[in-house]
């Protein structure tokens, strides 16, 4: 299956992201297409990642079914896609989903059960993660004493801001914020359980949710490497940054070329390439027992 960079579907093109190509398929629905791309601090490089858009696709796919029972989401019933379609991108079942169009939530509920990243930079500093009190002596990639919700901005450009759980109850109501960190919880938690059962400990996650008929909906990505750090469970060891299951291999390639981190990004060596890939790959055998893809015409 060649891999894909770019998209270029004969429909209305809804949106653009790092790595999704969203198109409107009616005034309700939405195609949203995993690309190929792939993103190291923030900037999206020149070169694609075989199997990359099919395994982030299949991974959420698979959350969404199994967490249907927690919270609904925004996979759209009828999951068919129209062969003129299919016809313009082959493979493109295995990378897009129908969902329903929602009104995103504007702000990002990352879940915590571990200490890393930028709340362990927030932990350092302050003592706090957003003003949350932890207890005093924690070390890096500790596991917390319980799963916490630490809500940021969704920024349209630049990088997302973290907020206190009494700025979203400000900006957003405290119905709605109570909301958001109930089902951000309970989907961390069974996410958390799962990943465990296969070896990954899921650290941190983030979720989006969206508006649709008053309710509110799980929508973008769930639980995928993308979304997530996963550490695997048998290398973890507290006190220092945890090599990532897929993306590590990639920033220490990058890091050791001294590339300044700034657009544009240097094309990837086919060894780190495949080298990649295979971790994506390993992350779905892992996650959902399946080895490959499931591919059409296989
Ligand atoms: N059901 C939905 N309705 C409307 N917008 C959605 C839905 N699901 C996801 N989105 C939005 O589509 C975009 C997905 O593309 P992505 O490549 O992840 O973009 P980004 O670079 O912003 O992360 C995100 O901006 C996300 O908020
Ligand atoms: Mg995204």
């Amino acid at each position: 299956m060649t891999s894909v960079l770019t998209t270029a579907l004969p429909l209305p093109l809804h949106s653009r992201g790092k790595v999704r190509d969203t198109y409107r398929l009616s005034d309700t629905e939405l195609l949203m297409v995993s690309t190929d791309r792939i993103s190291a601090f923030d900037v999206v490089l020149p070169t694609p990642i075989p199997e990359k858009g099919r395994v982030l696709n299949q991974l959420s796919r698979s959350w969404f079914r199994e967490t249907g029972g927690l919270v609904r989401n925004h996979l759209a019933r009828d999951q068919s896609i129209p062969t003129e379609l299919l016809a313009a991108l082959p493979g493109l079942d295995q990378r897009s989903q129908r969902v329903v169009l929602a009104q995103p939530v504007m702000f990002e509920c990352v879940v915590r059960g571990y200490l890393s990243g930028s709340g362990w930079k927030d932990y350092r500093q302050t003592g706090t993660i957003a003003g949350e009190p932890l207890p005093a002596g924690l070390e890096e990639s500790d596991r917390l004493p319980q799963p916490i919700f630490t809500p940021a901005t969704k920024a349209l450009t630049g990088h997302d801001e973290n907020i206190s759980r009494a700025e979203l109850a400000s900006r957003a109501g405290s119905d709605v914020a109570q909301t958001l960190e109930r089902l951000s919880l309970s989907l961390y938690r069974f996410g958390a359980e799962r990943a465990l059962d296969r070896g990954l400990i899921l650290a941190d996650t983030k979720f989006e949710f969206g508006w649709h008929n008053g309710d509110v909906i799980l929508i973008d990505e769930v639980m995928t490497p993308d979304s997530s750090r996963f550490w695997d469970a048998e290398l973890y060891r507290p006190g220092g940054p945890q090599p990532s299951f897929d993306k590590q291999y990639l920033r220490d390639y990058l890091e050791q070329l001294g590339w300044n981190k700034q657009p544009p990004a240097p094309p990837l060596p086919q060894e780190v390439v495949v080298g990649t890939s295979d971790r994506y790959l390993e992350a779905l055998r892992r996650l959902t027992g399946r080895r490959q893809p499931v591919t059409a015409g296989v």
